[in-house]
């Protein structure tokens, strides 16, 4: 199989580095692609065996499945200036977040289009993607890319595209929420005196832990709160904060404004 990852950035290179590592493809079959030349040293030196072009010097496009990692924003500008015809059997893959099977098809004038939201844990294969295709794709074309998807952590087929938008304010946006209130707790620790480097221990191991415990235990989230919780204590004092500055409803309504802009996006 030959790849092709239009736009090698954040996304589009964590995925080339994972296909290499579980070899699903050879180095070689591997073709990246990138705005300008100012990338291509620490690229090669990553991908030392595998083919780096700039946009504008692709003519033509030797490749089973076309990979489109550039950011929804520069996607009108790739469309435009394709220089290459894509040819029937070749297989597009979008990762762009918000931008529609329908509007991709149309400007690419390709049926064969698959639409991804991974997230950034991919970069350690513990990533977590939701995907959904165009029809007309078989089983074996789908099974051959949940095979790629999975080397980046967990994927899950969904039959509505819609949910897609979901999904990108969801899991897509999701570890910059976790990042935002473990900054949170962090700078709290810090304001209370401890060291930020101890701070940062102490959040991110408890982070850790209480996943684990999400994992293994048989009790529903508001029963894990409760066990940490007791009446009167200092757990009690902190949701009472939260509740009283409605924190759920301000998180929630962030992550909707999330799947709004998704949609938004799509224009
Ligand atoms: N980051 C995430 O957590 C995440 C999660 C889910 C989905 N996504 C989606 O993944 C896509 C990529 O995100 P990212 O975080 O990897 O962004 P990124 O690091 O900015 O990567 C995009 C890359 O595309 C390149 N590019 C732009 N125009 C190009 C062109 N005409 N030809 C070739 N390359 C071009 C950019 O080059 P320059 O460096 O020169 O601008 C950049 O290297 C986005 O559509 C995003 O919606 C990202």
């Amino acid at each position: 199989m030959k790849i092709t990852i239009l736009g090698a950035g954040n996304m589009g290179l964590s995925f080339s580095k994972s296909f290499l590592k579980y070899e699903l493809i050879k180095p070689e079959n591997l073709h990246l692609i990138t705005r300008n030349q100012t990338k291509f040293p620490k690229i090669s030196e990553e991908f030392p065996k595998s083919k780096i072009s700039t946009f504008d010097e692709v003519t033509d496009l030797d490749t089973d499945l076309i990979i489109i990692a550039v950011k929804p924003q520069d996607f009108p500008h790739v469309a435009e200036n394709f220089k290459f015809q894509l040819k029937e059997n070749q297989m597009v893959l979008s990762i762009m977040a918000g931008i529609k099977i329908e509007k991709i098809q149309k400007v690419l004038n390709h049926p064969l289009i698959v639409r991804a939201m991974p997230n950034s844990p991919t970069l350690l294969g513990m990533g977590i993607t939701g995907y959904t295709a165009a029809e007309g794709i078989s089983f074996s074309q789908l099974i051959n890319i949940e095979r790629l998807l999975n080397s980046t952590g967990r994927s899950v087929y969904l039959e509505n595209e819609e949910l897609l938008d979901g999904v990108t304010a969801l899991s897509g946006s999701g570890p910059a929420y976790f990042y935002y209130i473990v900054d949170a707790m962090i700078k709290a620790g810090v304001e209370m005196g401890i060291d930020e480097n101890l701070s940062k221990l102490f959040v991110q191991q408890t982070m850790l832990g209480a996943y684990h415990l999400i994992n293994n235990s048989d009790k529903n989230l508001e029963e894990l709160i409760q066990d940490v919780a007791s009446k009167g204590g200092t757990t009690e004092a902190a949701l009472k904060t939260f509740n009283e500055n409605n924190f759920k409803e301000i998180l929630k309504s962030g992550i909707l404004n999330a799947e709004k802009r998704a949609k938004e996006l799509n224009g």
